[in-house]
C-alpha cells in the first residue's frame, strides 16, 4: 500500500503520520521540526513547555507562554516553514492563554485532549489554525461535533482517535484499559468515523480521522487505514530518536523497557496513565508524596489532596533524573530495541526501509 498524503483543510502533509505531543518537554521544537522536516506533521507539547526557562521558577505560565513562541518558530525553521502543531491539554490552567498564545506563534494546528476541548473554537476565533479532539469514545466524538456544531456552527478539522493502547494520560477507566484488546477496539474506531461521516455531510468537507495507540510499524499503519482512519498518531516511536528533546537516560529507558514493566497509575490529572514501574512508580504506589510547592500545572488540582506533584515528576524524568521521574510510555514499548533518528524512522514507517526485527 502506498501512503497517501494527509489533507487537512489547506495542509498537506506529505506522509499520513502525525508525532504525538508528548509532556514535558519529551517533543518540543527540535523533535517536531524533525518530523515536519521529514513529512510528517510534529506536534510540540505546550505541557510546562518552559520548565528550563530563566523565569520558570518564579511565574511558570509566562516561561510557558515565551516558550510556545520560541519552539514554534525554532520547529518551523528546521522543518523549513512545512506545518508544525501544538497539544494543548484541556486540563492545563489558563488553557485559553496557551491556545492564544500558540496561534499567534503561528501554529498551523493545535491538537486537544485530557478533557473535552468545548470552549476550543472560541479560542482559535478565526484564525486559520486547524483544530482536532482527541477522543477515545464515539459517546464522545458525538457529543463534542454536536456542541460544536450547535454553539459555533463549525466542525473539527480533524479527529484524533486515542485508543487503549497509547501513551501518556488515557481516556478510559482504570479497569477497562485491561479489558479491552486493540482488536476489540476496533469496534468503537468504526463507530467514530461513522459519526464523523455525518458531519463530513452535513458541513460539506472531509473531517480526516487520525488513530493513535500502539501503533509501531508500516502494517500497523496499514491496518489502521484499512478501518477506515486517514492517518495516524504515533508518540512512543519517537522517543528513541537523536531529535527527541528528552534527556540520553530516559531514551535509554525506552530501549530497555520490557512488557512487563509497564503500569497503570493514577495521575493528578485524575485520569489513569501508561507509565514505566520505576522507583518512582513503586514508591507513589506505597505512600503519598507531599507536594512541597506548586508549579500551576493544572485547571484543577489540590496539592494537599494529589499523591504526588505530577510536573515535578515529568521534569524529573525529561531531565534524566529517572530514579524521581514519571516515564509515560505507550503499551509498545517493550518493541523499541535501539537508537534510531527521525529520517531513518520516518522512512521505516512509510515502508522505504526495512529494518531488522527486534526478536525479544
Ligand atoms: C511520554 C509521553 C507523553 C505524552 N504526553 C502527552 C501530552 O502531553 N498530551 C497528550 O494529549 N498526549 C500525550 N501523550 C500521548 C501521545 O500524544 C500519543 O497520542 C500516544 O502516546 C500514542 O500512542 P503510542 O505512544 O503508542 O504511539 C504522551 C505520550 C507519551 C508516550
Amino acid at each position: 500500500m502506498t501512503l497517501k498524503p494527509l489533507q487537512i483543510g489547506n495542509l498537506t502533509i506529505e506522509y499520513p503520520i502525525i508525532q504525538g505531543g508528548m509532556g514535558v518537554g519529551i517533543s518540543r521544537s527540535r523533535l517536531a521540526g524533525a518530523v515536519s522536516a521529514n513529512g510528517g506533521l510534529g506536534i510540540i507539547s505546550t505541557a510546562q513547555i518552559g520548565y528550563d526557562e530563566p523565569g520558570f521558577d518564579k511565574n511558570q505560565e509566562e516561561a510557558n507562554l515565551f516558550a510556545i513562541h520560541k519552539h514554534i518558530a525554532k520547529a518551523k525553521e528546521i522543518s523549513g516553514g512545512k506545518p508544525v502543531g501544538v497539544n494543548i491539554m484541556v486540563a492545563t490552567k489558563d488553557y485559553p492563554a496557551y491556545v492564544k498564545a500558540a496561534v499567534d506563534a503561528g501554529a498551523d494546528v493545535i491538537i486537544s485532549g485530557a478533557g473535552l476541548p468545548v470552549r476550543l473554537p472560541e479560542y482559535v476565533g478565526d484564525s486559520d489554525c486547524k483544530i482536532a479532539p482527541i477522543v477515545s469514545s464515539e459517546k464522545a466524538v458525538r457529543l463534542m461535533l454536536k456542541n460544536w456544531d450547535k454553539k459555533y456552527n463549525r466542525t473539527a478539522d480533524f479527529i484524533v482517535i486515542e485508543g487503549p493502547q497509547a501513551g501518556g494520560h488515557l481516556g478510559f477507566k482504570k479497569e477497562q484499559i485491561s479489558e479491552i484488546t486493540a482488536e476489540g477496539y476496533e469496534e468503537e474506531i468504526r463507530q467514530i468515523i461513522e459519526s464523523v461521516h455525518e458531519y463530513e455531510e452535513k458541513f460539506g468537507r472531509k473531517i480526516p480521522v487520525i488513530f493513535a495507540g500502539g501503533i509501531f510499524d508500516y502494517e500497523d499503519i496499514c491496518h489502521a487505514i484499512s478501518l477506515g482512519a486517514d492517518g495516524v498518531q504515533i508518540a512512543s516511536r519517537f522517543v528513541a530518536t537523536e531529535e527527541c528533546d528528552a534527556d540520553e537516560r530516559y531514551k535509554q529507558a525506552y530501549i530497555q523497557a520490557r512488557d512487563e514493566d509497564i503500569e497503570i497509575v493514577m495521575s493528578p490529572v485524575g485520569m489513569p496513565g501508561r507509565a514505566l514501574k520505576n522507583t518512582f512508580v513503586k514508591l507513589i504506589e506505597k505512600k503519598p508524596l507531599p507536594v512541597s510547592r506548586c508549579f500551576n500545572c493544572l485547571e484543577k488540582c489540590n496539592p494537599a489532596k494529589v499523591p504526588y506533584c505530577i510536573t515535578k515528576a515529568l521534569i524529573n524524568a525529561v531531565r534524566g533524573d529517572l530514579e524521581h521521574g514519571l516515564i509515560f510510555v505507550g503499551a509498545n514499548v517493550g518493541r523499541i530495541s535501539r537508537m534510531t533518528n527521525v529520517h531513518d524512522l520516518m522512512a521505516e514507517l512509510t515502508g522505504k526501509k526495512n529494518v531488522m526485527r527486534h526478536a525479544g
